[in-house]
């Protein structure tokens, strides 16, 4: 294990374990890293570091973008899955999380229960980096903010719309709008809401609609996910009848503001929440937000392994 790692160990578990002025630098330093790896320049200051990734739910663009941006940045990246460890044969998780984090450098587990990411971090001697619960996908925004950056400079003063599910990713939406300082439109059906104390502490922040339409009025950026997560495969066709008129298509585009940005943190499903159309359209970035992941991670794993940029 390293023993360079800070005496005060950082988790990153949602958006709200950095500061305002920490993200901005960490998106900075993505973007940084971005050029360095285009440029061909290697930078390897992970070099015998070991990442520990735990999925006990499906993924590619998480796994690729961790494993590949270890690899890169010189370290190691380790699978494991509840099949082939103890955790599926239910050693409890504050075990695991002491042995593992004696071990390695640092962790990332994608998971069901948020406190399942929370209860490792408490046991763990390494920094733990929530992958996606049902509740947050924090590394998602760091690549979604980095790739407005990247497209349109400062998000601060816009506005945004999130249409469809109240979920993990509609949290980390919320609290991004916080963070980055923007509006967030909310628009969802009725019983599909975000979470409620989230929506308290935001207050005026968010919009909550029921009329796609008007959610989608003068907005800078169009964002919208799948109507059933993992884990909830069983309700796909009462979301489908639920969700069928908040659907992102040309019309739900026309209302944006004419340079106005679509995301959808993959994968999608064509003709459900967006259109092949707009998916596929000139507004929509997300095949570079989902390289960003990539980039956005890596200064992620460097800040929290090394301790820098964030001091
Ligand atoms: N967006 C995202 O997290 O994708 P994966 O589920 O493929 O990791
Ligand atoms: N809300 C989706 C996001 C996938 C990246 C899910 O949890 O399945």
């Amino acid at each position: 294990m390293s023993n360079i790692q800070s005496t005060k160990i950082r988790h990153f578990l949602t958006l709200m374990d950095f500061s305002k002025a920490e993200l901005a630098q960490l998106i900075q330093r993505a973007i940084e890293l971005k050029t360095m790896w285009k440029q061909g320049k290697q930078y390897e200051p992970l070099k015998n570091q070991t990442l520990a990734m735990i999925f006990e739910k499906s993924s590619t663009r998480t796994r690729v973008s961790f494993e590949a941006g270890m690899t890169q940045l010189g370290g190691h990246a380790m699978f494991l899955s509840p099949n082939d460890t103890q955790l599926g044969r239910g050693e409890p998780i504050e075990d695991a999380a002491r042995v593992i984090s004696r071990m390695v450098d640092v962790v990332m587990i994608r998971t069901f229960g948020h406190d399942t990411v929370e209860k490792f971090a408490e046991y763990s001697k390494v920094p733990v980096i929530n992958a996606l619960t049902d509740s947050y996908h924090p590394c998602q925004l760091l690549a979604d903010m980095m790739t407005y950056v990247e497209h349109r400079g400062s998000i601060k003063g816009k506005t945004v719309s999130y249409i469809g599910d109240g979920n993990n990713m509609c949290h980390s939406w919320m609290n991004a709008a916080r963070q980055f300082d923007f509006h967030l439109n909310i628009a969802c059906p009725e019983g599909y809401d975000p979470d409620q104390e989230l929506q308290d502490e935001l207050g005026d922040q968010i919009t909550i609609h029921r009329d796609v339409m008007l959610a989608a009025k003068g907005s800078d950026l169009i964002v919208t996910d799948v109507w059933a997560s993992m884990g909830q495969e069983e309700e796909q066709k009462i979301r489908e009848a639920a969700f069928a008129s908040y659907q992102v298509n040309a019309a739900v585009m026309a209302q944006a503001n004419a340079d106005a940005l679509f995301m959808h943190c993959l994968p999608a499903h064509r003709e459900e929440e967006v259109t092949a159309e707009v998916l596929e359209g000139k507004q929509s970035v997300v095949w570079d937000e989902a390289e960003n992941r990539l980039h956005a991670q890596k200064a992620l794993l460097e800040a929290l392994v090394i301790g820098l940029p964030i001091s």
